[in-house]
């Protein structure tokens, strides 16, 4: 019985122990790796500038590639972000005035929409030139780049809220509510 015990326990501290020591060790080998990985400091950075932490990061990853650099880009979160600012700007109006005409309306919505002097300049803002993963080939601060990438952080947003109202949110405190300066928030 007592020997019986002795094996086992000797067992646990030759095969088990060292197990769950390398286990250990290996995980806090990824974090440390992830920590010193450039690009995911910048995606660390980033979430702060959004004052958004993501609950998969795999999504603003995606949303921080460019279609130069891999096939798995951020072409189809930018599609869906677009439309996010479309009807939170919509919807932010109507709720504004909701006697605005048709004609205010598209106005608010093309001007938030305009790539050279709205998506790209927040964009800049964010640094997102810097963060974006592109081939070297392509320049990453022109400006429908930078609109892209811009525009697919709330594509993922929505996705990983499952909400676009959420999304459209984060936005606005990005945009700073800067559409014919009504929308103040
Ligand atoms: C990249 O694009 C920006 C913005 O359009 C421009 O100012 C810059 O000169 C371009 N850089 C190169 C190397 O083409």
């Amino acid at each position: 019985m007592h020997f019986r015990r002795f094996i086992v326990f000797t067992f646990f501290l030759l095969v088990i122990l060292p197990n769950i020591q390398g286990q250990a060790a290996s995980e806090l080998h990824d974090r440390s790796f992830k920590l010193l990985s450039p690009f995911s400091l910048a995606l660390e950075t980033l979430q702060k500038q959004l004052g958004y932490t993501f609950k998969n990061i795999g999504l603003l990853r995606r949303a921080m590639t460019h279609a130069s650099f891999s096939l798995d880009n951020n072409k189809a979160l930018s599609i869906l972000g677009a439309s996010v600012i479309e009807t939170s700007v919509s919807l932010q109006s109507l709720v504004k005035d909701f006697e605005i005409s048709a004609e205010d309306l598209n106005r608010q919505i093309v001007e938030v929409s305009k790539v050279e002097t709205s998506c790209a300049v927040d964009g800049m803002r964010l640094g997102l030139h810097k963060v974006i993963r592109i081939s070297s080939r392509t320049n990453s601060s022109a400006p429908s780049v930078v609109c892209g990438a811009f525009r697919a952080i709330f594509g993922a947003i929505a996705i990983d809220t499952g909400k676009s109202d959420d999304a459209g949110k984060i936005f606005w405190s990005v945009h700073g509510g800067q559409v014919g300066g009504a929308l103040v928030f």
